[in-house]
């Protein structure tokens, strides 16, 4: 029997920009390293504004234009999340912080993980920026930091699975 697929959630606040972005990346990148089946990819957001509502018009337009197309609902993240995945990957401190505080017990705490941590080119910060009341090159700024680090997290994934 092939071993269970590692599962990952991609957290961030609305769930329609910067989560959806990493999802889509990581799973272009699973594909086309022919690693389907060892790994599932969602996204979520810790809030609920946008919940049902595709990924921003401007996060498609860039996604597409840069060979990733992108698909999905926005949805808020619950406490059943933790033991749904093994890895929630938060786009920045705040969001890993407001995870923390959901987690169920502390062994579910060991499971958020900051997406920057896996970026070749990490800034001081470890955030991803949050691209939704700035101009367009903001969308593409966080395709490129989404693609470093996933990059840098399935290279990790692959040594060390879990
Ligand atoms: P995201 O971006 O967290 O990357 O999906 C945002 C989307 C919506 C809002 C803020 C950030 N908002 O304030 O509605």
């Amino acid at each position: 029997m092939p071993p269970p697929p590692v599962r990952l959630c991609f957290v961030c606040l609305g769930n329609i920009c910067r989560s959806p972005q990493a999802e889509g990346i990581f799973r272009h990148l699973v594909e086309r390293e022919g690693l389907a089946g060892s790994f599932e990819a969602d996204s979520a957001g810790t809030g609920a504004w946008h919940a049902g509502e595709p990924p921003d018009r401007r996060t498609q337009a860039t996604s597409r234009r840069r060979g990733v197309p992108l698909s999905g609902t926005a949805r808020q993240v619950e406490p059943a999340d933790f033991d749904r995945f093994d890895l929630l990957l938060a786009i920045d401190s705040g969001i890993a912080d407001q995870l923390r505080r959901l987690a169920p017990t502390p062994a579910h705490r060991t499971k958020v993980h900051l997406l920057r941590a896996y970026d070749s080119a990490p800034d001081a910060e470890l955030a991803v920026p949050d691209p939704y009341y700035g101009g367009a090159t903001g969308f593409d700024e966080v395709f490129d930091i989404c693609w470093r680090s996933c990059e840098g997290l399935l290279a990790q994934l692959r040594q060390a699975p879990g």
